[in-house]
């Protein structure tokens, strides 16, 4: 059994009533979740305060009460301890309670604007081929012979070491895992000791969260400036925010990019349909790859995984195997029909992911490029009229639609987007229904045509302001395709 005072930090509590050495059966910030003897942590959060559900917290059971609020008068329920920052104490509390289980691990944080998922994917396999990984992400948390979905990409304290406790258990070694900026800013990953953090892309987005670029970049550049002289950092040094967090590394590093000087660099490369080929220099001589990903953007994030597995100790053999039988993350650029033309799915909904999908394609396509896309409600309105920027730019064909509206009207962000097309450009339509979109890109394409299907890639569900739909682009083009050819 943990106890209370065995779980505080004695810098962050500034007061506390009653006895601090209570028995504590776990942590919770959601007052509905609490059992008997658990620890409330209340939690100041975007919309609520959790102040406000102390005494359904107690109610519930709850044997102690940790919060940035004093107790209120003539509080004597259970002991309340007042803290200085309520995420820091969750944090702190529920790793403490779990044994420092990141510390049982090699933990491998992977941040950047785009990539990490499929990065973070990469790495697993590779690390797999030689002991047990466990990967936290996008797609979940899981390791060999156990998968758990999550909300969150990097889900919050709680959750993450109670996950972390039973990959110890299971006698994983490894622990990778997709370090979102926002889960940086917030600390939820303060109390995690990364013994390798991989960098693999910046650029503008969640920028309705951070405000500022700089902003953005300062949460990201926190996962590397904590590293030392034992760990490892590797860098896409073709990113111009590569050089900036080199400047602030105090432990070694390795680059990858396409440019001359990288650690890691593809010497020969070909692209097509069907994937990559490469020969890869690195440090132990040369690599021959061969991978289903597609897109030039996908051998980078192999370049950042076998960088990863290379300062692991992974052998050369095991990393071309591994990655020879690694198959797309789902929806990260997958193949959803292939036949006279190719139709993909992918998760590009930044303008960024979107020029490199773009660009990748045109260097593969024989026919036309014809892309579908929209962009998501709610969010960061800056990049939609840079998406039709690029969209303009790349695309024979643009069908412009919907995303997740979320609050928003569909129309009023397809107005949006529109208005970044350059003056004059007129290969493109509006459909705010994505199912029509779709349909009618797929009706326009010809043979040696691609379809690019862009931005929801995995999703099955479609976010509107009154209600949550079922959509899986997957699907779509599996009905109209196998609708078409009956
Ligand atoms: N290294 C990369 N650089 C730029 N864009 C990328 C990169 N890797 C993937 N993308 C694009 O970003 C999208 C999201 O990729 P994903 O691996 O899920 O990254 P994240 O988890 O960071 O969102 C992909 O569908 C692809 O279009
Ligand atoms: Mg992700």
């Amino acid at each position: 059994m943990k106890y209370l005072d065995d779980l505080l930090g004695k810098q962050e509590s500034l007061a506390w009533c009653g006895d601090l050495h209570v028995p504590v059966s776990g942590i919770e910030f959601d007052s509905r979740k609490i059992r008997k003897n658990n620890c409330y942590v209340s939690i100041r959060g975007f919309l609520k305060d959790g102040f406000a559900y102390v005494s359904e917290a107690i109610g519930n059971g709850a044997g102690a009460v940790v919060s940035v609020h004093p107790p209120p008068q003539n509080h004597h329920q259970v002991t309340w301890v007042q803290v200085k920052n309520d995420r820091r104490a969750l944090s702190a509390i529920a790793n403490r309670f779990f044994d420092d289980p990141s510390r049982q691990l090699q933990a491998i944080g992977v941040t950047g604007t785009n990539g990490k998922t499929t990065t973070t994917g990469l790495i697993q396999a590779l690390l797999n081929s030689e002991a047990k990984t466990a990967a936290i992400g996008t797609l979940g948390m899981n390791f060999p012979g156990f998968d758990q979905g999550t909300k969150l990409t990097t889900p919050e304290a709680p959750e993450l070491f109670a996950f972390m406790a039973k990959a110890v258990k299971a006698d994983c070694v490894n622990l990778v895992m997709e370090v979102s900026s926002v889960a940086l800013s917030l600390g939820r990953v303060d109390d995690v000791s990364f013994a390798q953090a991989v960098f693999t892309s910046f650029s503008g987005d969640h920028l309705d969260f951070h405000q500022t670029l700089e902003n953005y970049f300062d949460a990201k550049l926190s996962l590397f400036k904590r590293l030392g002289s034992e760990h490892w950092a590797i860098i896409n040094c073709d990113d111009a925010s590569g050089a900036p967090i080199i400047r602030e590394l105090n432990c070694r590093y390795l680059t990858f990019g396409f440019s001359e000087q990288a650690d890691i660099r593809p010497l020969k490369y070909a692209f097509s349909l069907d994937g990559v080929k490469a020969v890869l220099q690195t440090p132990r001589g040369k690599i021959d790859i061969q991978s289903r990903l597609l897109g030039r953007f996908n051998l980078l994030n192999i370049l950042a995984a076998v960088g990863s597995a290379l300062v692991k100790g992974v052998a050369v053999e095991k990393i071309s195997t591994a990655l020879a039988a690694f198959a797309p993350v789902k929806g990260r650029v997958n193949i959803a029909h292939a036949g006279d033309f190719v139709v993909v799915v992918d998760y590009a909904h930044t303008d960024d992911a979107l020029e490199n999908l773009l660009k990748s394609f045109r260097e593969i396509t024989r026919g036309r490029l014809i892309l579908v896309f929209g962009a998501g409600g709610s969010r960061d309105k800056t990049k939609r009229p840079r998406m039709a920027q690029v969209a303009g730019r790349y695309a024979d064909w643009v069908v412009v639609t919907s995303d997740n509206p979320r609050q928003e009207d569909p129309q009023a962000i397809i107005a949006d987007i529109v208005s970044g097309f350059a003056a004059g450009f007129t290969s493109f339509n509006t459909e705010s229904d994505r199912r029509t979109a779709i349909e009618k890109a797929l009706d326009m394409a010809a043979k040696g045509d691609v379809v690019l299907i862009a931005g929801k890639g995995h999703e099955d569900y479609q976010i509107f302001r009154e209600r949550t739909v079922h959509f899986d682009d997957f699907e779509v083009v599996r009905e109209k395709m196998g609708a078409s050819h009956a």
